[in-house]
């Protein structure tokens, strides 16, 4: 027996195939596109989700001479926050308004100052934030308001993806933790927070937890992609509580940092933990239990805009050539401190108009010294998550890494570095797809638990310890790092404004 895990990140949707014995034996990924309709403001087309995960699913079957029975269940793992909205006949009624869109101020202000962070955060163990769901709920209200009045479903973008297979309105906890609409510590919607939010608990899919099986597969979608209409559906997760169990990170000690298109330090925790500041997202683990991580908006997507957008006419393998060309430049780089605020920033400063900057060009700089610095301003932003977490006495034995940015050797030795921690690699590079398979098999029972099929199918294979004289010269770099954010603060606004 086999499972299929599905991804649908923010440029791509990945499938993987994993047999019974955890091993990934095909996997297909197929693109769509981000609009970027305003500054700040990133949306996307839900049908194109579906027809790319519709197709790819059929394609990775058929190409591979795999028996469709032979698939016994499947698990999707997301982009969180995104904002889905149907209405009564089950039609999209606008395009998703994404995790990374920055549109939602005004709404946030109302939510954190108007009815109080410390209520919110008693509501849901989160404040508001613009990436969040409940504020574009809100921001549709006020601005869409024919179309507010037409909503009969609201949805994460994984769960549209989840009714179009079983024609089931279901959610898993993780995911819906990113809504600020869920008591997180109970694990089920806020009364109190549909209530400010002027919604019914009806439009809201059913939370599950991320195992539990929410349906089967629909007749047509069965005949369509050569699965049977036995094949099993579980609730899936956010994608970063699937990464966390593809990376095996489901007990406190070790961390995960994922450098996708954002950045994320992620722990577990056995209890539902909050920072007094919610500095931190406080979120449902996909394991039963809770977690706590620090988001960066810009990660890896920093250095593909150096490399695809300002370095256009890098010959051969662009990425390469430039993280060879990085290797040359000395820790520090030559002095150059890139802040990686290229969509705003959410941890720890919750500023959708921060912006990138790069500090300390002079006349010797180099593209090497400006590469370089991009992936460690990435690091730096991701250090600010890992010392708040810190802060909180939790636990930092290790660092998990995953995500496009983790495979490059360069930018985990970085990563060591600057985390003056030990950066772990896993067998599996498959990241959040590969968790949604393992809970599909725990779901299908061949595992009791998310934690024992993680004990059974995670190794770690490499390891990067940091080098002290390294790390002790990224310490005082890092502090200029985080001068640098106050001072700017007010500029970054007086910018957006003319803007
Ligand atoms: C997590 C977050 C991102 C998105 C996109 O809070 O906003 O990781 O899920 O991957």
């Amino acid at each position: 027996m086999s499972f299929l895990g599905i991804d649908l990140g923010t440029s791509s949707v990945k499938i993987v195939v994993m047999d019974d014995a955890g091993k990934v034996t095909a996997s297909i990924s197929k693109d769509y596109d981000v609009s970027y309709p305003k500054i700040g403001w990133a949306e996307q087309n839900p049908e194109d989700w579906w027809n790319a995960t519709q197709s790819g699913i059929k394609e990775l079957i058929s190409k591979n001479n795999i028996e469709g029975s032979s698939i016994k269940g499947i698990g999707l793992s997301g982009q969180m926050h995104g904002l889905v909205l149907l209405d009564k006949d089950c039609n999209v009624l606008r395009p998703a308004i994404l995790w990374c869109d920055q549109r939602t101020q005004e709404e946030c202000d109302y939510l954190n100052n108007e009815i109080g962070q410390v209520r919110i955060s008693e509501y849901t163990g989160n404040m508001a934030l613009t990436g969040f769901t409940a504020p574009k709920l809100l921001w549709v209200r006020k601005h869409e308001k024919d179309l507010f009045d037409k909503i009969a479903h609201v949805l994460l973008p994984k769960d549209y993806i989840n009714y179009k297979l079983t024609g089931e309105f279901a959610t898993d906890v993780s995911d819906a933790s990113g809504m600020l609409m869920l008591n997180v510590k109970e694990r089920k919607w806020s009364k109190e927070m549909l209530e400010i939010l002027g919604i019914s608990e009806d439009v809201l899919p059913k939370v599950h937890e991320s195992w539990e099986v929410i349906g089967k597969l629909q007749k047509e979608v069965a005949e369509y992609t050569g699965l049977t209409e036995e094949t099993v559906v579980v609730g899936g997760a956010g994608d970063q509580a699937a990464g966390a169990v593809g990376t095996g990170v489901v007990k406190s000690g070790i961390l995960s940092a994922a450098m996708g298109t954002s950045g994320v330090v992620f722990a577990s925790s056995d209890k539902y933990e909050v920072d007094a500041n919610n500095r931190l997202h406080s979120f449902c683990h996909s394991n039963g239990k809770w977690h706590q991580m620090g988001v960066m908006l810009s990660a890896a997507a920093c250095l593909k805009w150096w490399v695809e957008e300002i370095n256009v006419d890098t010959d051969g393998d662009a990425f390469e050539k430039l993280l060879e060309e990085a290797s040359k430049s000395p820790v520090g780089s030559n002095g150059v401190i890139f802040l990686p605020y290229l969509m705003g920033e959410r941890t720890p400063y919750s500023d959708p108009n921060a912006k990138g900057v790069f500090f300390g060009l002079n006349v010797t700089t180099t593209r090497a010294d400006m590469t370089r610095a991009v992936l460690e301003g990435v690091c730096y932003g991701l250090r600010d998550s890992l010392e708040i977490l810190k802060s909180l006495n939790v636990p930092v034995e290790a660092v998990r890494v995953s995500g496009g940015g983790s495979k490059s050797p360069l930018w985990r030795q970085i990563l060591a570095d600057i985390f003056g921690v030990k950066v772990q690699v896993i067998n599996s590079k498959e990241g959040p797809a590969y968790g949604a398979a393992i809970l599909a098999a725990v779901g299908c029972g061949l595992y009791k638990t998310v934690d024992e099929a993680c004990e059974n199918l995670i190794q770690v294979t490499s390891s990067v310890d940091p080098i002290s004289e390294n790390t002790e010269k990224y310490d005082h770099y890092y502090k200029i790092y985080n001068s640098l954010y106050p001072i700017l603060k007010d500029s970054f606004k007086e910018l957006s404004k003319l803007q």
